[in-house]
């Protein structure tokens, strides 16, 4: 028979455990109802609505995932960045990146024979941002389109011709979506393709009189505004021709994007990144923080609601041969004369 100590020891484990199991009950169903509450908030900031009940529970539910990921993230410890909800939070990162990179390589073209080195200039200015020189337009958003390599080379191209004419116009990317036939359209394409495609048409067209539609469609005929002359690829793995490069205009690159790219809010991005180049942006300058850290500035094409306004800082010699995200693996610039 239980001695009446051994009986209170055994309520005293019962209330313990009865208290756990009440206490992790609440907390979940407090966690359920926060990220809930925060799902709540979150479609109604960014309009977003759904088809149906079962399609707004899926959604519900990768939200859900990802705000633990991004909340996780940012409580892990000392970070260089943040991550951040944002219009992309209720898609996966494999959903994420099929409908909003684009970067196609194309594997048979050999690059190191055409790279381009750059006579090093000792004296580039500690830092250099081309959009307090005029030389950048306002961040767009391709959508749900892979296009980014239109974005990335027309951003590069209103660079130069900003730098050279002293003209900062809005230039079509829907006109290389259309046109370009050595790039996909939506389905990907290149920068480099997109060039060339400009060269060879004799200019590209403005944004106002061809504007982006973030669908395929058929290319049309219209008045061109800026030419081209040649384009240069930048010696791969190589960040200090990078930045030879980036001193004198705007620079189109790939880069490898994964969950931790799509949830980037601010500060400098140091990685971990994706292990293949799908994307393509726009390098518009470079600094240093504070604190000693050099970062690329880079314009990408996902709208202002992504990362700093738009824009994000990535880690500068970082020591990685193809740079952090592989941004030194494959750079080019559009030539004008
Ligand atoms: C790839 O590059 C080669 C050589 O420059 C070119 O002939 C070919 O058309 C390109 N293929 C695609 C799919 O762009
Ligand atoms: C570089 O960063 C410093 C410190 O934040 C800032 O004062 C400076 O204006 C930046 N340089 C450029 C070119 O934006
Ligand atoms: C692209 O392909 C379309 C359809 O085959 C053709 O009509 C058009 O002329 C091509 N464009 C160029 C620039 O080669």
């Amino acid at each position: 028979m239980a001695t009446s100590v051994q009986m209170k020891h055994v309520f005293a484990v019962c209330a313990v455990m009865l208290l756990t199991c009440a206490y992790q009950a609440m907390s979940r169903t407090l966690y359920e109802s926060s990220s809930a509450e925060a799902f709540q908030d979150w479609t109604s900031q960014h309009g977003r609505e759904y088809v149906d009940d079962a399609e707004k529970e899926r959604r519900f539910k990768i939200f859900a995932e990802n705000l633990e990921y991004i909340e996780k993230f940012n409580n892990g410890g000392k970070k260089s960045y943040k991550l951040g909800l944002n219009p992309f939070s209720d898609l996966t990162e494999e959903e994420f990146i099929a409908s909003h990179t684009g970067l196609k390589l194309n594997s048979s073209q050999p690059r190191s024979s055409s790279a381009t080195y750059l006579s090093v200039d000792d004296n580039v200015p500690e830092s250099l941002n081309w959009r307090e020189k005029g030389a950048v337009t306002p961040v767009k958003d391709q959508g749900r389109c892979g296009s980014c390599w239109a974005f990335s080379a027309v951003a590069a191209v209103e660079g130069i011709f900003q730098i050279q004419k002293q003209k900062l116009v809005a230039l079509s990317e829907q006109q290389l979506v259309d046109c370009d036939n050595d790039s996909n359209g939506c389905d990907g394409g290149l920068p480099d393709h997109a060039f060339n495609y400009i060269i060879e048409n004799g200019g590209i067209a403005g944004e106002t009189d061809y504007p982006y539609q973030g669908s395929d469609g058929t290319c049309q005929t219209t008045q061109l505004v800026a030419q081209i002359t040649g384009y240069k690829d930048v010696p791969r793995n190589n960040e200090e021709q990078l930045l030879q490069a980036v001193a004198k205009q705007p620079v189109s690159v790939g880069v490898a994007v994964n969950q931790n790219f799509k949830a980037y809010e601010s500060d400098v991005f140091e990685g971990p990144c994706g292990s293949n180049l799908n994307h393509a942006v726009t390098v518009i300058g470079y600094n240093t923080t504070e604190d000693g850290k050099k970062y690329w500035l880079i314009k990408n094409s996902w709208g202002e609601r992504w990362g700093e306004k738009g824009y994000m800082k990535l880690l500068r010699e970082s020591g990685e041969p193809g740079g952090v995200c592989g941004i030194a693996m494959q750079a080019s610039y559009p030539v004008m004369q």
